[in-house]
């Protein structure tokens, strides 16, 4: 339920995640009338600037600002409940004073209740000390409830990881933390269960016994531009596999909880703790990653585009991979075999994240060079689900071809409006719903399937692997096709296309 008298502060207010994402979907979420009556939205970080600078800054990622008066409106009104506090991080005074203009704000309530959720939108640096200053001298003793919302990266690997957690839950019980991973707050990710579950069909040939192999696919065509020193210390596997790709095959492979109630998903999350959508269970199955069944690639200056090493944030000779495919394998029974694989990469041709779920070979004998069934998930953008399928050539003759279901979203449900995946996450922090966070034994498990390869390609162990170089705005390395071949991928026999107009 929302509650009255909520302040929501966001800390590290001046930084790139706040201005992309975290201001756009409160805004998203006011414009909506979803946020709580007369809730207040406080920012606050190091840099000093006055209240228009500020508001500036708020709004400047909200789209189509100008569109409609009501817009301009709601911007103006938005601005309105929207106040900064500068201050350092690691310090008591400025924490006492935010903590002043909280009480401030709240002197104004008309009941004693006063709730207050921290928006962690900060460098990891500086995490650990703000989770202790707030508790310390922003923490609402009674009357109230307190909650903060974490941002990855939980740590760098499975040591530094539990360091975190340990640190963070000295102050802040399980209850009042809520760890993003965005991807599980989109659309179409959500959307997993019901396609599974409540699909007689597809629930039928989710197994070995029908499928193939599995790819789940990311692709940006951006470069890492103006974020190069946070990536080079962190690289793509920490920053899409090990966390946002990792939930979605959570999501494709876990059983079936026996309820999507919230206490029935935990029943199926073995141990204590707060119900999570994405399986432990299944991650618990899936074995560290192995050198062999990794690809490697770092973009190159291509197309009057400048390549990783260009950017003058990144060090010099880095060997920071930019891209990676990684294949992981489920040791259990409805699994053991199927090969997952999952690619990530910057730089690329195109933006597109996506599910491409490969059947079996059809029973040899009748056919000749038949294309396997494929089930391909588009995440975003224009979110669709189609189903590859052979059917016969109309006509005399009996030729089969490729063709394919389709639910495109927005043919199939017009203009109707896609939560975009922070707002709904936000919204679901605000409520105290857990189901789409991510819990801390989960964030254990799966750091223990990247972390031998991490150490690997940061020479713990010996020699750093070179990435292979791919250009800026190419499909990614030339070795990719015959790596997922090698897991046993096959393109349709015949050219098969998803037309292009599906896109727009
Ligand atoms: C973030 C990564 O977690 O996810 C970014 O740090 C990446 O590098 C982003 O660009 C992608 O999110 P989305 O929602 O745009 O797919």
């Amino acid at each position: 339920e929302l509650k009255d008298n909520t302040i929501v502060i966001v800390l590290g207010a001046s930084g790139d995640l706040a201005k992309k994402k975290t201001y756009p979907a409160l805004f998203g979420l006011f414009s909506q009338r979803l946020l709580p009556r007369d809730v207040k939205i406080v920012g606050y970080a190091r840099t000093k600037m006055d209240t228009e600078e500020y508001h500036k800054r708020i709004t400047s990622y909200i789209k189509n600002p100008n569109d409609t008066p009501e817009m301009k409106q709601q911007i103006e009104d938005f601005k309105a409940l929207s106040t900064y506090v500068s201050g350092a991080y690691d310090k008591d005074e400025p924490f006492e004073e935010l903590n002043a203009h909280l009480e401030s704000i709240e002197a104004k309530y008309q009941t004693k209740e006063r709730n207050r959720l921290f928006y962690l939108a900060l460098p990891p640096s500086v995490f650990i000390p703000v989770t202790e200053k707030l508790k310390k001298n922003c923490y609402v003793i009674r009357g109230g409830v307190n909650r903060i919302i974490i941002e990855k990266p939980f740590g760098k690997d499975t040591d530094s990881c539990r360091e975190l957690i340990t640190a963070v839950k000295e102050n802040w019980t399980e209850d009042e933390t809520f760890r993003i991973d965005h991807y599980l707050g989109k659309e179409m990710v959500k959307n997993l269960l019901v396609l599974r579950f409540a699909n007689v069909s597809m629930g039928a040939a989710w197994d070995k016994n029908h499928i193939s192999n599995v790819q789940i696919t990311f692709k940006e065509p951006f470069g890492t531009e103006g974020r190069g020193g946070y990536f080079d210390e962190f690289g793509i596997i920490r920053d899409i596999l090990q966390n946002h790709l990792l939930q979605v095959l959570s999501v494709l492979t876990m059983e079936r909880p026996v309820s999507f109630s919230a206490e029935d998903i935990r029943d199926e999350k073995v141990t204590s703790g707060y119900p999570t959508i994405s399986g432990v269970k299944v991650l618990r199955a899936i074995p560290p990653v192995e050198r062999h069944d990794t690809l490697l690639g770092q973009y190159v200056a291509a197309n009057g585009r400048p390549g990783y090493l260009d950017d003058e944030t990144v060090p010099r000779g880095s060997v920071c991979p930019t891209f990676t495919a990684a294949t992981l394998w489920i040791n259990n029974p409805r699994w053991e075999g199927v090969p997952f694989i999952l690619k990530a990469g910057k730089a690329l041709n195109e933006a597109k994240v996506e599910i491409r779920i490969q059947f079996k070979d059809v029973t040899q004998g009748i056919f000749k060079d038949i294309s396997r069934n494929e089930l391909v998930i588009r995440i975003q953008p224009s979110e669709a689900v189609y189903l590859k399928l052979n059917a016969k050539t109309p006509g005399l003759y009996t030729r089969a071809v490729p063709v394919d279901m389709d639910l495109t979203y927005k043919r199939r449900f017009g203009e109707v409006h896609i939560p975009e995946a922070y707002e709904a996450l936000i919204l679901d922090a605000i409520k105290g719903d857990h189901s789409n966070f991510v819990r801390d034994d989960e964030l254990d498990v799966a750091w223990k399937i990247f972390t031998p390869i991490l150490h690997w390609i940061e020479g713990h162990s010996g020699p750093r692997p070179k990435p292979v170089q791919y250009p800026y705005g190419s499909r990614g390395p030339a070795e990719l096709d015959s790596f997922v071949q090698k897991y046993g991928f096959r393109r349709s026999t015949e050219a098969y296309a998803w037309p292009t107009t599906n896109l727009s």
